[in-house]
């Protein structure tokens, strides 16, 4: 629910449009002249406009440019039958959030209303970071309230005390680690914590990592030490990249999984272990079984629990709190002072796909957090201007094409319109920030390439 201001002459107009927008269950307020929109503009709140341009006594124009000189200014959408194309380009230049030609398309004005109230939104709420600043932040918080993450809350909390062994796979930077240790965390279990990069180290010294080794047992074990196995008793054993175990050692964690049981490197003594597994991938495990690099048996073993996490672009809801979480995570960890990510930076960062995930976010904002000189994150510090990067949402992330493509720069004009109009949807005026063109320019465009939305 939200308050919007219509500043309409048309009466007629005016009353249909507020009906429309109590359907959605907004609160509509009608200014018939520029006037009253700025009394109502002192002394309510207005989370959004919807602004005509030949008003009884002046231009709207003239009230978009007196709003957007106020700091925290709503978005304005300009709605207007004026059939003069500079008019878009001056409303857009003037900081208008969209243009939308009477007649209007009720669902253009729907969607860009709801992406207009939802930035809106994010920037007051990341104004608001700075305020609470001053908080800790729990480094270790699971963020988000889509479906994928609520669901992901719902199993965490019914595997969290049970001793099954949990297998997490996703896309790399989608959480994994944070999970896990979400797992151990509500477990109670009274040991600790323990991670093993299983690609980060080399075969043997990865055996006596995981199961500890007996003194003189291999040149430079001059003393006995103890495995993570050992180590974690009453504890979790993270197995990170578990995909990359090699599988002399699968034969080995089998076992343990089995039997409960080990013997160091070099050791005769069998040693049991109370450590409770959990394992995390982004590999296909059951492809990779097909192909005999991972085993069959630990497959199944490991697989009691399965928990998948989503890409981050198949939960794009989540991004705004994702946003403010890892800003101020940013924040309190370098002492930057971050407070607000401007309207451009939003839009794009919407109509990423993100292939590297939370991580990539969390890479993103920290680097455009160091460069930012003032308080505002804007679209050069994200570093994301290459489009062609975003893909469509549902794939994956792509390697970059290696071989030049012998095409015209017309026909890769073409096709990157094209993409870009998939990307947002055919949100026009988000199309035209991306490719940084006037909406006249894309229509010309549109009209040129033959392009039609169905
Ligand atoms: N839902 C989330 N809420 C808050 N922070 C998150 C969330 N998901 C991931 N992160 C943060 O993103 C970063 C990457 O997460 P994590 O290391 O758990 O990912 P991963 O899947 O293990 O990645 P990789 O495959 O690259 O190792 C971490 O800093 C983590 O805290
Ligand atoms: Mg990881």
């Amino acid at each position: 629910m939200a308050n919007i201001l219509i500043v309409e002459d048309d009466e007629v107009f005016s009353q249909l449009l507020s009906m429309h927008l109590e359907d959605l269950g907004h609160v509509p307020k009608a200014a018939r002249n520029l006037n009253e929109a700025r009394d109502i503009l002192a002394h309510a709140t207005v989370d959004a406009i919807l602004l005509d341009q030949q008003l009884p006594d002046g231009y709207g124009m003239d009230l978009l440019r007196e709003i957007k000189a106020e700091p925290d200014a709503p978005p304005v959408i300009m709605v207007t039958g004026v059939s003069d194309n500079s008019l878009v380009i001056e409303a857009m230049k003037a900081g208008a959030y969209d243009f939308v030609r009477k007649p209007m398309d009720e669902l253009e004005l729907d969607t860009t209303l709801n992406n207009a109230l939802r930035n809106h939104r994010l920037s007051r709420k990341v104004k608001a970071i700075h305020m609470s600043m001053d908080e800790p932040v729990n480094m270790n918080q699971i963020v988000g309230r889509s479906p994928g993450i609520t669901r992901l809350l719902k199993t965490i909390g019914s595997v969290a005390s049970s001793q099954a062994s949990v297998l997490i796979t996703g896309e790399s930077g989608t959480g994994k680690e944070i999970v896990a240790r979400a797992i151990h965390h509500h477990s109670e279990r009274s040991g600790l914590f323990l991670p093993v990069n299983c690609s980060a180290i080399v075969e043997n010294l990865l055996e006596s990592e995981l199961f500890g080794h007996e003194k003189g047992s291999f040149t430079g074990a001059d003393r006995r030490k103890q495995g993570k196995f050992e180590l974690a008793a009453n504890g979790t054993l993270f197995l990170d990249e578990l995909g990359e175990l090699p599988l002399n050692l699968q034969a080995k964690l089998l076992r343990v999984l089995q039997e409960g049981t080990y013997e160091r490197v070099g050791g005769t003594q069998t040693l049991h272990t109370s450590a409770r597994i959990i394992a995390a991938t982004n590999r296909d495990l059951e492809a990779m079984v097909e192909e005999g690099r991972f085993r069959e048996d630990l497959y199944y073993r490991l697989n009691v629990v399965n928990i998948i996490l989503p890409p981050l672009r198949d939960r794009m809801e989540d991004l705004s709190l994702l946003t403010e979480h890892l800003l101020n995570k940013i924040n309190q960890r370098l002492h930057t002072r971050v407070k607000n990510i401007s309207e451009a930076t939003w839009t794009m960062m919407q109509a990423y796909n993100w292939p590297g995930n939370v991580r990539e976010l969390e890479n993103i904002l920290t680097r455009a957090a160091v460069l930012c000189r003032d308080d505002t994150i804007t679209p050069d510090l994200l570093g994301l201007n290459n489009p062609v990067n975003a893909t469509s949402r549902s794939g994956t992330g792509q390697q970059p094409d290696q071989s030049p493509e012998l095409v015209s720069l017309d026909e890769l004009e073409q096709r990157h319109v094209r993409r870009i109009l998939e990307y947002t949807r055919w949100h026009k005026g988000k199309t035209c920030e991306i490719l940084g063109i006037s909406r006249p320019a894309l229509e010309r465009r549109i009209k040129k390439y033959g392009f039609d939305e169905s």
